[in-house]
């Protein structure tokens, strides 16, 4: 199963549904999800989404308390594809690029960096400012996927959860993930 073992975190940035969309979405395809939420990622999914924490937990194989500095997701020996955060904060973000595991999200980050695995940051904020893209060229630079949910309007979406499902499918593919599909842009004609 360890091929299809997926981590996620959840942070306090705006756009918990991409979380939300992941978990659903990665179930679906047969993924194995191992969750964390921070406290601000509660405080957001209940704001936008009218989720508790009961709720978010439901969504994941396992889940774990951001202060369980001891689940099995902090330590290297326990096998894993990948890991996602989605969305990522800048707080959670520079954590990540300095390497501070001050909780089990940014501790298991560390780990799925330091046993080169892939690690896929849903990072939002607007504008930037110079700490936030330093911070997202040291995770670059360490083998990080820094991934804005940016959406594409060349597909012409016609809802908010078409272009979240976009985004979520994308990212789930461009892990390897089996089954999963993302839009082919198919060229302009004429
Ligand atoms: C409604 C709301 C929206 C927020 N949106 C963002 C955001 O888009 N990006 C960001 O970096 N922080 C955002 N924040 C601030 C983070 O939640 C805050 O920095 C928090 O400490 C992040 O902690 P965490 O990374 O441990 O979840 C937002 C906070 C609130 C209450």
């Amino acid at each position: 199963m360890t091929g299809r073992r997926l981590v996620v975190g959840i942070t306090g940035a705006s756009g918990a549904v991409y979380g939300v969309r992941l978990l659903q979405r990665a179930r679906v395809l047969g993924l194995e999800t191992h969750l964390v939420v921070t406290p601000a990622g509660v405080l957001n999914a209940h704001h936008e989404l009218g989720l508790d924490r009961k709720a978010l937990d439901a969504l994941a194989d396992a889940s774990y308390a951001p202060a369980d500095v001891g689940a099995c997701v902090a330590s290297g020996s326990f096998d894993t594809a990948a890991m996602v955060v989605a969305p990522c904060s800048m707080k959670t973000l520079a954590a990540v690029a300095h390497g501070f595991g001050d909780n089990l999200l940014t501790r298991a980050a560390d780990v799925t960096l330091k046993e080169r695995r892939p690690l896929l940051l849903m990072v939002r904020e607007t504008p930037f400012n110079l700490a936030h893209l330093r911070n997202m060229t040291a995770v670059t630079e360490m083998g990080g996927i820094v991934f804005p949910p940016l959406p594409a309007f060349y597909n012409k979406p016609t809802s908010i959860d078409e272009l979240v499902d976009d985004t979520v499918e994308r990212v789930l593919a461009l892990l390897g993930m089996t089954g999963a599909r993302p839009k082919a842009w198919g060229g302009l004609r004429g």
